[in-house]
């Protein structure tokens, strides 16, 4: 398959890709998105194809505006416009209770739905444009960090799509936050653009799934099945170093081997002379640790490193999306330098 490079200007070809069933790289301002017609199974189908995504992992659907949540939901509650109102078009995605139009494959089978209006102009402009729900996950393959540049997600991506919108670099860099409304309290699936503290503030109580936090054991059922895959994870191993970033940079320097590259705050990166190096941003700087972190670990892949150290900022703000997503790349081994 030849894949179409497209300028944000092409919205009407773009368009037409999913119209007639294509898969299209789309630029949002979390991440770059695989979409296909949301309404197409066998669109949809394909996206499992190009990812090598499970097919028990549900996919999001991406609307233009609030007014399309009843064309495929069902008992929404008031809190879901509440959340609308206030932070969409954006960075966040609600699990509500799904009509039958919602094909099988995009839900794997559930009978909850997560849905999604991105904030992106030209993602807007497109989703305007194909007037219909756009399916789409991260543009990434399965397993791998997700992609914030048109050219991060061709790595992955070239030849297995009909097109990709080349949008610019994603603003926010992490994907959208996910809470579930089907369930009192609230619960969040995912931590994202939108903030823990800011969801908190709309809705008062919100649980934290335990997925967020820590590695799921065998038996247990993480309520967004993504997040039981191994996931955004570079080919070498990645450490986690938690504390304070002058005792983490100090601890990574101490423990490090010849060979090992290193994600720090850009601080420190004077320690790390003669090791494959990615800066994260300044360590007071959360919002460009998050916008780099996925480059970050993707960078690594081209490395020949046999382990990866990475600082980590602390679990508040975007802070607690950032160190999900190396806490996953590193499939929870943190250590902590006091
Ligand atoms: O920012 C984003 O959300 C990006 C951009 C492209 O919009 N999309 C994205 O999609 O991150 P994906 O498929 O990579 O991650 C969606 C996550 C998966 O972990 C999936 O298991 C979970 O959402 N999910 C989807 N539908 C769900 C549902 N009905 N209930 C619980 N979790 C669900
Ligand atoms: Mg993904």
């Amino acid at each position: 398959m030849h894949t179409q490079r497209l300028q944000p200007r092409d919205t009407a070809e773009a368009a037409e890709i999913l119209r007639r069933g294509g898969l299209l790289g789309i630029p949002t301002e979390t991440v770059y998105g695989l979409g296909a017609n949301g309404l197409n199974p066998d669109a949809v189908g394909h996206i499992f194809a190009a990812k090598g995504r499970p097919q028990d992992n549900p996919l999001i659907l991406h609307i233009p505006s609030a007014d399309w949540l009843e064309r495929y939901c069902v008992d929404i509650p008031d809190t879901a416009y509440a959340l609308a109102e206030r932070f969409w078009p954006g960075p966040l995605t609600m699990v509500l209770r799904r009509k039958r139009v919602v094909p099988d494959v995009v839900t794997a089978g559930l009978d909850t739905v997560g849905m999604r209006c991105p904030a992106h102009p030209v993602c807007r402009a497109i989703l305007a444009a194909a007037d219909v729900p756009v399916a789409a996950p991260s543009g990434n393959t399965s397993g791998r960090p997700s992609p914030t540049t048109a050219a991060g997600m061709l790595e992955d991506m070239d030849g297995k799509i009909d097109g990709i919108v080349d949008g610019g670099p994603c603003a926010v860099g992490v994907e959208s936050t996910i809470v579930d409304l089907t369930v009192m309290p609230p619960r969040l699936l995912r931590p994202g653009g939108v903030t823990l503290e800011q969801l908190r503030d709309a809705l008062g109580e919100v649980v934290v799934d335990p997925a967020v936090t820590r590695l799921m054991g065998a038996g247990e059922q993480p309520r967004a099945p993504g997040m039981k895959y191994r996931h955004y994870a570079p080919k070498a191993p990645v450490t986690v170093v938690q504390g304070a970033p002058a005792a983490a940079a100090r601890y990574i320097q101490a423990h490090m081997a010849p060979g090992d590259g290193v994600i720090c705050f850009d601080e420190y990166a004077g320690l790390f002379a003669g090791h494959p190096l990615e800066q994260l941003g300044p360590s007071t700087d959360v919002p460009e640790q998050a916008r780099r972190v996925f480059e970050a670990l993707r960078w690594f892949d081209g490395t020949g490193v046999s382990r990866i150290w990475a600082q980590c900022p602390a679990a508040a703000g975007i802070g607690l999306a950032v160190a999900n997503r190396l806490n996953k790349a590193a499939g929870f081994h943190i250590v902590r330098a006091e």
